[in-house]
């Protein structure tokens, strides 16, 4: 039997189907009390204040940024080495990102980069919990500037012991698009303590609305109730679904410490990931390239990814002065690109599955 493992597979069964169906049945199909709903209880795994959900995290980091007043003539501190929209987020407030270096064994922001990198015009850090993994927030968050947290792949991490999204920055904001831990299609939310915040961004997100009035201009950013409805059943079982992907993690790091040519990742002290990806990464002078390696478990039905992309090397940015970047360039983050191989990893992965890539990590040689 050939098995055809994907990198990644939405946990989407008989729950999910219910679920769409109550709110088709019920005739409320946008933005109503499922919605309520999931923010409440989103709220309550998270033990943030507010939640405010949306249409994407995408949507919610370029609310973030507004509700902390960036806008043109700002610079936002932020790394290249992420999903190209933490970079457009920033752009999209008519801000410029400035770009600093990661931490290559958590693939977060360095935070000694990111203070060398504060001038007068910087407005806020946008930090990223890459790949789940939380960046380390403490010596951000002393820096003086409001934090937001792209958490976008980073829903159920800890940090000390607290569910990021707490929020530790002022804003957290999280992602439901198919490859995250929950998955609701398209969506977002935003994690918050201040409830002036949140009010203001419940406003924006709808129009610019409150009550009778438009009282500021406004987008629709709405999620709707469907989503919310199949993302409250996948909540529902999100900390189990986290105890397996750290089995699964667990497995495939013991299979890797013996491999000559991939690492696996490992999480500092008082750090738990998600496991939302497994990166493992080339070991120096590794006989093998990264596509060697990619084409090695292809061969094997094993669907594997490159590194994160660095925005800075993307047409949209690359050559342009739509960025800058701060004074200790980029090198980690391009290594990063090129010497990381994302594992296939998921809650729902079958047992085939999951021999199947343990075995091809056992051929690798
Ligand atoms: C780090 C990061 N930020 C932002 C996003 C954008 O999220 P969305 O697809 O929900 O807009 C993603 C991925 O999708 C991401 O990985």
């Amino acid at each position: 039997v050939t098995v055809s493992v994907p990198v990644v597979r939405p946990d989407l069964g008989d729950e999910e189907v219910e679920a769409a169906t109550r709110v088709l049945r019920s005739g409320w199909i946008m933005q109503g009390p499922e919605v309520a709903a999931f923010e409440a209880e989103l709220a309550a795994f998270l033990s943030a204040g507010h939640v405010v959900a949306v249409s994407s995290c995408t949507s919610a980091l370029e609310l973030a940024l507004r509700v902390l007043g960036v806008g043109p003539g700002d610079d936002v501190i932020t790394v290249s080495h992420s999903f190209i929209a933490t970079a457009n987020a920033v752009l999209a407030t008519g801000a410029r990102p400035v770009f600093v270096d990661v931490e290559p064994d958590n693939y977060g922001m360095d935070p000694r980069q990111a203070a060398a990198a504060i001038t007068p015009e910087t407005r806020a850090i946008l930090a990223v919990h890459q790949l789940g993994f939380p960046c380390d927030l403490a010596p951000l968050l002393e820096l003086g500037l409001p934090v937001v947290e792209d958490a976008a792949c980073a829903l159920g991490s800890e940090l000390d012991g607290v569910r990021l999204g707490r929020p530790h920055g002022v804003i957290a904001c999280f992602s439901f698009h198919p490859r995250k831990v929950v998955a609701t299609g398209d969506g977002g939310a935003l994690a918050t303590a201040d409830p002036q915040l949140a009010t203001r961004l419940r406003w924006l997100r709808q129009h610019g609305q409150e009550g009778e009035h438009f009282v500021e201009p406004g987008w629709n950013h709405r999620m709707t109730d469907l989503q919310a409805a199949i993302g409250r059943t996948q909540l529902r079982r999100l900390p189990a679904a986290l105890t397996e992907r750290r089995r699964l993690a667990a497995r495939f790091a013991a299979a890797l410490a013996r491999s000559p040519v991939l690492a696996p990742p490992s999480e500092r002290p008082g750090v738990r990931t998600n496991w939302q990806s497994y990166p493992a990464r080339l070991r120096p002078g590794a006989p093998r390239s990264q596509a060697e390696v990619m084409a090695h478990f292809a061969a094997r039905g094993v669907a594997t990814r490159g590194g994160i992309t660095n925005a800075h090397e993307e047409p949209a940015y690359a050559g342009t002065s739509r960025f800058f970047v701060g004074p200790g360039g980029l090198g980690a983050s391009e290594r990063l690109r090129r010497e990381t191989v994302l594992l296939p990893l998921y809650h729902g992965m079958t047992a085939a599955e999951e021999d199947a890539v343990v075995s091809a990590i056992d051929g690798l040689a």
